[in-house]
């Protein structure tokens, strides 16, 4: 949906949306929609420059405000500076984005790297960026929500929480916590703070970004590697998304319209995770 169609179905003014990972290439998308609907919206980014540099591309005429704030989602530390700048600018902050995270080429195996030999740093960093990364980040924004009983939480899950994806074992586990992490929490906000706290997730199927773009693409030539003739041949649409296939349901999961939605991790995979191959 493009912002002229969600413009129709989903204002979201005054109400305060942080977006963790917001520099990078899905959540900035969502973040620029999230604007152009009337929120105030804070992108957490390490790379402020990047941040300020996706913030100038924001549409301008709008109700709500744009701003960036460091932090790194795996330093408690940080996030709760970030807390307390948003308190300070906004009041509440009433939606949190889990946009941060993603998979790391040392983490991914290749002919000349088995899966005996992946390093355990680089293991970890993946584990810890994209489940911990998810985490830490509910825990200190979340807790507002609890006192305050109400909030949404959005994550961010992949395909790979579903079905492995051959090559990226840390990444496929991590991201099937994320929809195991959801679940619990969703249980957890509502049973014991408020069942007007909802946590769900998006799977983005196959998009090509930063960090898949060495898998699904040849960098050489641009042209698809096997990898990525073998994602198109298995999904039924018959084409990577764009990220703008990610905004119809981000902006339902965290608006009104999805108010007795809970714990639900919906694909956006073209039908990816439906198809059984033949
Ligand atoms: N692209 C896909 O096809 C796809 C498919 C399924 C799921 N996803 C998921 O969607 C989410 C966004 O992916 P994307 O493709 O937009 O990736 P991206 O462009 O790499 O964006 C991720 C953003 O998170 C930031 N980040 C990384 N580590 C951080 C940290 N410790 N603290 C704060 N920010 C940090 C990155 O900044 P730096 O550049 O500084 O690291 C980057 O700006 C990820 O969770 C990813 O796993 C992506």
């Amino acid at each position: 949906m493009n912002l002229n169609e969600l413009q129709a179905l989903y204002d979201f003014s005054d109400r305060t949306i942080l977006v963790t990972g917001g520099a990078g290439v899905l959540g900035s998308e969502i973040a620029c929609a999230l604007v152009g609907l009337n929120a105030n919206v804070v992108i957490l980014d390490r790379d402020q420059q990047l941040a300020q540099q996706v913030i100038e591309q924001f549409p301008k005429v709008v109700k709500g405000r744009a701003a960036r704030v460091y932090g790194d989602v795996l330093n408690v530390e940080s996030l709760q500076q970030a807390n307390e700048i948003i308190k300070t600018e906004f009041g509440t902050m009433d939606i949190l984005i889990n946009a941060a995270g993603g998979n790391h080429p040392s983490a991914t195996t290749k002919p000349d790297l088995s899966f005996f030999d992946l390093p355990l740093d680089a293991l970890r960093h993946v584990n810890d960026l994209n489940l911990l990364g998810t985490i830490l980040p509910c825990q200190v924004f979340g807790r507002g929500m609890a006192e305050r009983g109400e909030g949404v939480i959005l994550n961010i899950s992949s395909m790979n929480a579903f079905r492995p994806l051959t090559r990226i074992p840390a990444y496929s586990a991590a991201k099937a916590a994320i929809n195991n992490f959801t679940q619990w929490l969703a249980v957890h906000m509502a049973q014991n703070y408020s069942p007007k706290i909802r946590v769900n997730a998006i799977a983005p199927g196959f998009f090509i970004t930063k960090q898949n773009r060495f898998l699904l693409t040849d960098q050489d030539s641009g042209e698809l590697t096997p990898r990525g003739q073998s994602v198109i041949a298995h999904t039924p649409m018959g084409r990577f998304g764009t990220p703008e296939d990610l905004l119809g349901a981000t902006m339902w999961l965290i608006s009104p319209a999805s108010a007795f939605v809970t714990g639900a991790v919906i694909p956006i995979d073209g039908g990816f995770s439906a198809f059984g191959g033949v």
